[in-house]
């Protein structure tokens, strides 16, 4: 199987051992507490699934610089985004050397986590303002991911991490959400040796459901784990229950038993495009997928990325930065003339008529106004299950 990033073993952050957990759980009631924000609880809930490995904890702000600038920590390992804990105040944690962190999206904000403080250093605004440039390409505040990170704060508290719970994702979505640990002993049990992720924010269109086949057949693959995205969104995005459900009915209709898995990790989206990418593909490396597939701008929002610039960047890792390989996709579309969804580099004699598109937008508007996608777009009881969803958010809106 696959190794995880830079380790032989995953190294979970997450405290399972019993005596252990109620040790720590004792402790954490006489520890000033840390309310952390939602992308520092999600870098949590990632160290403790496993999937940040080898991270033992937050970044300090010299990795985290160099990870902005040069991909890698100041000790060479290569990373593609920081992974900090920020905050805005720290004076409830003032001197101390340990810290509970609790969960800013559960009620009662219960403890998350606890924390040796390494450091708490002041970032300046230009050092902020240079890894927001290197990490998201821009410093438009009109960039979801980018108006999230500058919203973070100026304090970077770094150091290792026991993690005690997975917040909100473990209770809400508990047939979906698994660990790298879960992942990683699942396709031990299934004996797949060659298999490919499929990163995801949306309910599946048949263009993603081409994607998936494709990648399968053409690398031979044993097994295909869409890994579906379970944390915040930007408005407008849907919501992870319904992406679910939708995903789950489209894999039971379309796809042979017991070639896919379906499973999802909790984190925040960044729409940090290729700077994502790169994460995305850690990540599954570590949960045991030997591809992650990249297709058209993978990550991105607006127009902010070029739409291969998410596979470009896979040419810029330094040697052995990362084991696990790419499947770059093709723009996919629906062909009338083919009656079929194809990658469009692959189809010839065509010309724009001869597609169905929809962008994401146009998809939202269309089920905002109670109009059935159409069965080019979306598999019919896809479509059903979202036009369950905009009735039922559009009768909400009205009571
Ligand atoms: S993402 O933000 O999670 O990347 P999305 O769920 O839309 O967004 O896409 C999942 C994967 O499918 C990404 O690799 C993306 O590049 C790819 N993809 C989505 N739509 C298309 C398409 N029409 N053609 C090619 N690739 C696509």
């Amino acid at each position: 199987m696959i190794k995880p990033h830079g380790a032989d073993v995953l190294l979970p952050r997450l405290v399972t051992d019993v005596d252990k957990r109620r040790e720590l759980l004792a402790e954490a009631r006489e520890l000033p507490s840390l309310l952390l924000n939602s992308a520092a609880a999600a870098n949590a809930v990632m160290l403790g699934g496993g999937y940040f490995t080898p991270l033992t904890g937050f970044m300090n702000l010299a990795d985290s610089l160099s990870v902005a600038k040069n991909m890698q920590t100041t000790d060479g390992l290569f990373w593609p985004v920081p992974v900090m804990n920020l905050a805005v105040d720290v004076s409830s944690i003032e001197g101390a050397a340990r810290i509970a962190l609790r969960d800013p999206n559960v009620e009662g904000n219960p403890l998350m986590a606890i924390m040796d403080v390494a450091a708490v250093e002041d970032v300046a605004e230009d050092q902020l303002d240079t890894m927001t440039e290197q990490v998201y390409g821009t410093q438009d505040r009109d960039h979801p991911g980018v108006a999230v990170f500058r919203s973070l704060g100026n304090y970077c508290i770094s150091g290792p991490v026991q993690v005690l719970n997975l917040s909100y994702f473990a209770t809400d979505f508990g047939d979906t959400f698994k660990t790298a640990v879960e992942i990683r002993e699942e396709i031990a049990r299934r004996g797949w040796e060659t298999v490919v992720a499929f990163q995801t924010r949306n309910p599946m269109h048949r263009a993603h459901e081409e994607l998936c086949r494709l990648a399968k057949e053409r690398l031979n693959a044993d097994g295909i784990v869409i890994h579906m995205l379970l944390g915040k969104l930007k408005a407008g995005d849907i919501p992870a229950a319904v992406r679910d459900a939708c995903i789950r009915k489209m894999v039971d209709e379309y796809f042979p038993e017991n070639t896919v898995m379906v499973c999802g990790y909790g984190f925040d989206m960044l729409y940090a495009g290729p700077r994502e990418a790169l994460l995305h593909a850690l990540f599954r490396q570590n949960m045991g997928a030997t591809h992650l597939i990249v297709g058209r701008d993978h990550a991105g929002v607006g127009d902010y990325y070029g739409p291969f610039d998410a596979q470009a960047i896979f040419d810029e890792l330094p040697q052995g930065g990362l084991e696990i390989r790419i499947f770059a996709a093709d723009h996919t579309a629906y062909s009338k003339k083919l009656k079929r969804v194809v990658m469009m580099r692959e189809a010839e004699n065509h010309t724009p008529e001869d597609y169905v598109i929809l962008s994401g937008t146009k998809f939202r508007q269309i089920l905002e106004q109670g109009i059935a996608p159409p069965p080019e777009f979306a598999r019919p009881e896809v479509a059903e299950i979202l036009m369950a969803h905009y009735r039922s958010a559009a009768q909400k809106s009205k009571d």
